[in-house]
């Protein structure tokens, strides 16, 4: 699911992975216990899975993109495992991880179905008692711009509790970043 080119320039960019470091990550996972071995669904460029390597033992990076997966690979391959699948079929097996984390990737998700075969996928492989966590962006004026010709399907702020709760979730949790109107969750797999 290739982004636009500046959509790649962004992603890629040291700076986009500072935000992500000091900003996005802290508020997104504040009081979210990953513990030791997790998954991160599109992990693009690796801004997020750089971090996440430096705190959690074992982490297997799932990203849909042939060509970003050999980047990854190249970059973090000795870190961590880096498959190439689509977060909605997961080749991993049942109640294995603590955690599953996605962030800034459901917005290219073409469909609600499809997002929603991710958050059963992320149920399917979670032990019981794990959490699903993510964050993801709201939509304005220079996001749709960023988006021309690449996929937006942005969540719905009001419908992600009913639709993660419908996946078998529970404790769903969702707001909205005051500054950047960016959106959180996370839900327990009971
Ligand atoms: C905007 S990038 C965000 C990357 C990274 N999470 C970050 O925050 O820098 C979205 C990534 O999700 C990947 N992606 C989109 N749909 C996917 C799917 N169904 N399964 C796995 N990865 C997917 C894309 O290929 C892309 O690398």
């Amino acid at each position: 699911m290739p982004m636009n080119r500046a959509h790649r320039r962004l992603c890629s960019s040291e700076k986009w992975a500072a935000g992500v470091r000091d900003r996005l990550l802290p508020w997104a996972l504040d009081g979210v216990e990953l513990g030791e071995d997790i998954v991160e669904i599109g992990p693009g460029y690796g801004a997020n899975l750089r971090v996440l390597i430096e705190q959690v033992p074992n982490v297997t990076a799932v990203e849909i993109d042939a060509g970003t997966v050999d980047l990854l690979r190249a970059k973090w391959g000795d870190r961590a495992r880096v498959l190439h699948a689509d977060g909605a079929q997961l080749p991993l097996p049942d109640e294995t991880y603590s955690a599953v984390v996605c962030f800034t990737m459901l917005h290219h998700v073409p469909t609600a179905e499809h997002q929603d075969r991710i958050f059963a996928e992320a149920f399917r492989v979670l032990r019981p008692g794990g959490t699903f966590a993510g964050a993801d962006s709201q939509p304005n004026f220079r996001f749709r711009l960023l988006h021309i010709g690449d996929t937006m399907n942005t969540l719905d702020p009001a419908k992600l509790p009913a639709r993660l709760s419908r996946a078998g979730f529970t404790d769903v949790s969702t707001s909205l970043h005051p500054e950047s109107g960016g959106l959180r969750f996370s839900a327990r797999r009971p």
